[in-house]
């Protein structure tokens, strides 16, 4: 979609809004999937609500975007605008066991910061690609973490009353990959508080999540993480793979081979391709085991 009203984009530009015409989505997600739109960098939070009333008022429709590495996005032009938060210089600060983080630093960077200033717990988020953002949004987890457990408290803007807000924790549902937040709400920065750790401790143990990480799972290839979420108390890997689908491919998306809840972008996929595959696999496992898996993965379709 592309923004031609000049008053419209005079008026974001007052509210501190840099407008990038027709930016293609597949240099913005891990997936390396995505057509091409304007993209909309917010500079500043406190514009947030009257930057997405200007829009609702021009009934320009529009999705906000944050790491994209759990994400599908469709092919060709794009009928909505994308929304982005400034990603350079993320502020992270430590007032004793409490970091305060914005939504659009990286989830990797936050913890080895928080490590250095011997604040733990985080571990095993260390190789989940992504925004901070992006991670409590879902409530990212791995090897027993997940980011959920550490929210003392959360400021976003909540789309349903179109204001910025902060919310407690405790007034938070962090459930597996998932959370009581509504798929509009937009995380801006949270307070986590973290147990104090010596940061030789915390290196040992992001060494140990390193490693399995790696022994198991294709970091090198484009991917979005799991394609799928694990069913309760079963594993969408280990049934994929026992179905003998790693390797599988439609066009240029494929069941990677060394772990088969990852689906790689192998060679210039489509997100049509990639959906055709999630669709087999979907149906392969759900004949031979009788579940229905749930994406893990969103997918913004046209
Ligand atoms: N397995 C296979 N074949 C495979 C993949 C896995 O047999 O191709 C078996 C493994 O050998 C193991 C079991 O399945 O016995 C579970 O595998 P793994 O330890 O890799 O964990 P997972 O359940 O597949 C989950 C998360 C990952 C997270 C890891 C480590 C989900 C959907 N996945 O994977 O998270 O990194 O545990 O904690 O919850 C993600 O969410 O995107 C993600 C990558």
């Amino acid at each position: 979609m592309r923004l031609d009203d000049n008053t419209l984009l005079a008026r974001l530009k007052e509210l501190g809004v840099e407008v990038r015409p027709g930016v293609s989505l597949k240099d913005k997600t891990s997936l390396g999937i995505g057509g091409t739109t304007d993209q909309l960098l917010l500079r500043r939070y406190e514009a947030i609500p009257d930057v997405m009333r200007l829009l609702d008022e021009n009934q320009i429709p529009h999705r906000f975007l944050g790491g994209g590495t759990n994400v599908l996005i469709d092919d060709g032009e794009l009928p909505w605008v994308v929304l982005h938060l400034p990603t350079a210089r993320p502020s992270v600060q430590i007032e004793g066991n409490v970091a305060v983080v914005e939504a659009s630093a990286d989830l990797g960077g936050m913890v080895t910061f928080c490590a250095k200033n011997d604040l733990g717990g985080m571990e095993g988020l260390i190789g989940v690609p992504g925004s901070v953002g992006g991670a409590l949004r879902m409530n990212a987890g791995a090897y027993g973490t997940q980011i959920g457990s550490y929210v003392r408290e959360i400021e976003l803007y909540r789309a349903a009353k179109g204001e910025l807000e902060t919310v407690r924790g405790a007034d938070i549902r962090f459930d597996y990959r998932h959370t009581s937040f509504a798929p509009e709400d937009v995380m801006l920065r949270v307070k986590l508080e973290l147990p104090s750790k010596p940061f030789k401790e915390i290196l040992a143990g992001i060494r140990v999540c390193n490693e399995k990480r790696r022994a198991s799972q294709p970091l090198n290839q484009k991917s979005a993480g799991c394609i799928f979420k694990n069913p309760p108390g079963g594993s969408a890997g280990r049934m994929i793979d026992e179905l003998g689908l790693k390797g599988h491919r439609v066009g240029g998306a494929m069941v990677s081979d060394r772990h088969a809840n990852f689906f790689v972008n192998a060679a210039d996929s489509s997100c049509a391709d990639m959906l055709k595959l999630i669709d087999y696999v979907r149906g392969r496992v759900r004949d031979s085991y009788g579940i229905q898996l749930e994406n893990e993965v969103i997918v913004w379709r046209n």
